[in-house]
């Protein structure tokens, strides 16, 4: 009679116990069902104490009956545990998460940095002449940016750099020109690539910073002349600035890696006090080129009496300038929002001077 009970008992109490761990919807009522089961006053250990008052025979069944409830509850009470804690980090994670697509509403859209904009359209206009793109290091050595480039040692045009020298002996590359020997050293002539990137000197003012970006290209083949090299950059700026008549011309200078060396000057007007680029009768310096000298040649394995070609650089930054009308340098690098409104582009819309437009 008593066993009967008992387990008729069992029965309920374990589906009265199932049904409380099931509604516990959070952590903390989830501990309050495991106490009222398994805690030292909890239901099942108050039938546990009864054992005692039994007949062996029943004793023994109620035992193995009460053992298992209590095996079974902490099952469900570990289970709930568990889906209670997968929940509780899906909601954190759902409460944390950031929104990483793009608003359609333009006021609360990002802006593309003139740097990055001008970087694409520059990128765009050398792929559309069948330039690629290489890369080289930020830290470079005495021999890669000044040795191999033809400078000797003790040169005086290593200190027109205004170098920042590295404890290591290294050093920050003052112009990417040093991607040249890099890219040589590594790849088998003939060459036609443009490459990007942050060059260093020390010095500051309304046009120089002691971070900016430089574009170099390079073109090495057997037959490359100074009149290929014109001819590219008169594209070059023409497409850049989208004028079509825009006026160039080489005027001779010297760059130990180059000979002969030219700086690049593109047609402007300074009338009325500003500055208009295009066919107007003054002159605006651009950048620096000229055919590459043969010890440049010969320092990267190659034979000057074999191959030949031209390499030109020019000041990201300035090219920028003079584009989109930006006056001072140091702008660029203040990180002032509304600079970034007013001069940044948006990055859903395409860089003009992209092919095809
Ligand atoms: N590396 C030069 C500078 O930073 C720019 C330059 C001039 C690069 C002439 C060239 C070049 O490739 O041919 O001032």
């Amino acid at each position: 009679m008593l066993e009967k009970f008992v387990m008729t008992d069992i029965t309920a109490l374990k589906s009265e116990l199932a049904t409380m761990i099931e509604a516990a919807n959070d952590l903390q009522s989830l501990d309050a069902a495991r106490v009222a089961a398994l805690g030292k006053k909890g239901r099942i250990t108050d039938l546990m104490k009864t054992l005692g008052g039994m007949d062996p025979e029943t004793r023994k069944t109620t035992g193995q009956a009460l053992n298992a409830l209590k095996d079974e509850i902490a099952g469900l009470i570990a289970r709930q545990e568990s889906a209670l804690k997968k929940q509780e980090m899906a909601g954190r994670l759902a409460g944390e998460s950031v929104d990483i697509t793009l608003s359609p509403r333009p006021e609360k859209r990002g802006r593309i940095h003139p740097i990055s904009q001008t970087v694409e359209e520059l990128t765009a206009i050398f792929a559309d002449m069948g330039f690629t793109v290489a890369e080289g290091p930020d830290i470079e050595d005495d021999f890669h940016n000044f040795t191999a480039l033809n400078f000797p040692p003790g040169h005086p045009a290593r200190e027109m750099q205004d170098t920042f020298f590295l404890n290591s002996g290294e050093l920050l590359r003052t112009h990417t020109s040093s991607v040249q020997i890099r890219h040589m050293e590594s790849h088998k002539p003939p060459h036609k690539f443009i490459c990007f990137g942050r060059t260093y000197r020390s010095d500051y003012d309304m046009t120089h910073t002691p971070m900016f970006h430089q574009i170099e290209g390079l073109m090495i083949d057997k037959d490359v002349n100074m009149g290929h090299l014109k001819g590219c950059l008169l594209d070059f700026v023409r497409a850049f600035f989208g004028i079509d008549d825009l006026p160039l011309r080489f005027r001779p200078s010297f760059f130990p890696f180059v000979e002969p060396g030219a700086e690049v000057d593109i047609g402007c007007s300074r009338e009325g006090g500003g500055l208009k680029i295009g066919a107007g009768g003054d002159w605006l310096e651009i950048g620096g080129c000229g055919i590459v000298h043969p010890n440049v040649l010969k320092n990267c394995g190659i034979d000057p009496n074999e191959y030949q070609g031209f390499a030109f650089g020019m000041g990201i930054e300035r090219m920028a300038m003079l584009k989109y009308g930006i006056p001072d340098l140091r702008t660029f690098f203040e990180p002032d929002v509304r600079w970034l409104d007013h001069y940044g582009f948006d990055p859903l819309s395409r860089p003009n001077n992209a092919t095809g437009q």
